[in-house]
C-alpha cells in the first residue's frame, strides 16, 4: 500500500516535470506611438520564431504577454516588469528598446529569479549591472569602433561627433573617438543633443562651422534618425563635402523609403541587413515579411527578437521549464549558432554576441527599393565596450 502511494506520488511529481505547463515570456517594447514600427518589429521577430519553430518546448507551451512603453522611461518600465512578475508570473523578461528601460529592471532579476534577454538596448555596461542580463542585440562600441577604421582608411583627418545624450550614445562617441584618435585622427567637436531633440538645422550649422570633414552621429533608430538624416541633406551638408559616417542605425530599412534617393551611397557599420544574403536570412526574412505585413517596415529589431526567442527556447529546455534563471542563463553560455545575421556566439563573460560587424552601402534594387549592401565584414568582433564598462 505504502508502495502504490509513493509511485502515485512519484508519478504526480514526474507529471509536474514533464506535463504541459505553460512558459510565460514578459516582452517589453514600443508598441505604440512615434517608435512603434520598432516594437512591431520586436514581434515580428518573435511571431517568425514561433512560426518556424512551434509554441512548444518539449511539453511546455510558450506563451508571449506584451507590454507596450513607447517612449524610453525607466520608471514605467520597472512598473511594467514588477507587474510582468507579480501579476502574470511570467519566468523571462525580454525585448527592451531603450536603455534606460533595460538599465530599470536589472535590480529587479535576482529577486524575481528571471532571466532578461535584451532584444535592442546596446549601451555596453547594462550586462554587468546583473549576471541574470542575456543580449542578442548590438552594441554601439561594436558597431562604432569600425567605422572609426574606415573613416581612418579613407584619408578622414578631422571629425566633428554628434549623439544623442544617454548610455549608447555616449558609447558611440567614446568608441568612435578613442579608435580614431589612436589612429592619428583629430575630433574637433563633441556635440551632445537631449533625446528629445527634433529640429537639427542649427546643429547641421555647427557642423558646417566646424571646419571637420565628416561627421559621425548616433541617434537611436525611429522618427529621431529619419529626422536626422533629412536635416543633413537640406542643410547642403553633402554638397558642401562633409561626409556621413554612422552605425546603420542611421540607415534602418524602414526610413529608406522616405529618404529615396538622397541616402544613396550612404555608408554605415551594423550587425544587420535585411539585404544578408545567406539562406538563413532568406528563410528569416519570409517569416518576418509574412508576420509584419508591409514588407517595408521589417529593420533590425526583429533579428535581435528571433535570436533572443532561440535563446529563451534553449533556456527552458536546459531548466526542463522549471524556473531556474541562474540555470538558464548558464545554458547559453558560449551557445554558437547561424543568425539570420551571420554567425554569432554568446561570449561566457559579458553574456552578449560575439558577431560579425558589416560596412554597408544605401543602394536601389532593380525593382526599385533600397537597401544596405553589405561591401565589408569586420569577422567575429566580441564587444570592445566591455572593458570600458567595468
Ligand atoms: C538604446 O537605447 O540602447 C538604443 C535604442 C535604439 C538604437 C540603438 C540603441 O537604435
Amino acid at each position: 500500500m505504502k508502495r502504490m502511494l509513493l509511485a502515485a506520488v512519484a508519478a504526480i511529481a514526474l507529471s509536474g516535470t514533464a506535463g504541459a505547463e505553460t512558459i510565460k515570456v514578459g516582452v517589453v517594447g514600443p508598441f505604440s506611438g512615434p517608435f512603434a514600427i520598432q516594437g512591431k518589429n520586436f514581434k515580428a521577430g518573435i511571431d517568425a520564431w514561433m512560426a518556424l519553430n512551434g509554441a512548444k518546448v518539449g511539453e511546455n507551451d510558450v506563451e508571449i504577454v506584451y507590454r507596450d512603453l513607447p517612449a524610453a522611461n525607466p520608471a514605467q518600465a520597472k512598473a511594467l516588469a514588477q507587474d510582468l512578475v507579480v501579476k502574470e508570473s511570467v519566468q523571462y523578461l525580454a525585448g527592451f528598446y531603450f536603455t534606460p528601460d533595460a538599465m530599470a529592471v536589472t535590480p529587479l532579476l535576482e529577486q524575481a529569479n528571471v532571466p532578461m534577454v535584451i532584444m535592442n538596448a546596446a549601451t555596453s555596461a547594462i550586462v554587468t549591472k546583473s549576471p541574470l542580463v542575456v543580449r542578442t542585440s548590438f552594441t554601439l562600441w561594436q558597431t562604432s569602433v569600425p567605422m572609426a577604421k574606415v573613416a581612418t582608411a579613407r584619408g578622414i583627418k578631422k571629425v566633428i561627433t554628434v549623439v544623442s545624450d544617454y548610455g549608447p550614445g555616449v558609447d558611440a562617441e567614446t568608441a568612435f573617438a578613442t579608435t580614431f584618435k589612436a589612429d592619428g585622427g583629430e575630433i574637433v567637436e563633441s556635440v551632445r543633443m537631449p533625446l528629445s531633440t527634433t529640429d537639427f538645422s542649427p546643429i547641421m550649422q555647427r557642423v558646417k562651422d566646424s571646419g571637420a570633414e565628416a561627421v559621425f552621429a548616433f541617434l537611436p533608430s525611429g522618427p529621431t534618425t529619419l529626422g536626422f538624416l533629412k536635416s543633413y541633406n537640406e542643410n547642403g551638408l553633402k554638397g558642401a563635402g562633409i561626409q556621413f559616417l554612422a552605425p546603420g542605425d542611421l540607415t534602418q530599412e524602414s526610413d529608406l523609403p522616405a529618404l529615396g534617393d538622397t541616402a544613396l551611397g550612404v555608408t554605415t557599420t551594423f550587425h544587420y541587413s535585411v539585404a544578408h544574403d545567406s539562406p538563413e536570412n532568406k528563410k528569416f526574412v519570409e517569416a518576418a515579411r509574412a508576420a509584419i505585413g508591409n514588407p517595408a517596415e521589417l529593420s533590425f529589431p526583429s533579428v535581435g527578437a528571433y535570436d533572443g526567442m532561440r535563446v529563451i527556447y534553449k533556456m527552458i529546455e536546459a531548466t526542463g521549464g522549471k524556473q531556474d534563471a541562474a540555470k538558464a542563463v548558464d545554458a547559453v553560455k558560449g551557445m554558437a549558432w547561424e543568425s539570420p545575421r551571420g554567425p554569432v556566439s554568446i561570449d561566457p563573460e559579458s553574456r552578449h554576441l560575439t558577431q560579425n560587424i558589416y560596412l554597408r552601402e544605401v543602394a536601389k534594387a532593380a525593382d526599385g527599393t533600397y537597401y544596405n549592401k553589405e561591401i565589408q565584414t569586420f569577422a567575429n568582433m566580441a564587444d570592445p565596450g566591455l572593458a570600458a564598462a567595468k
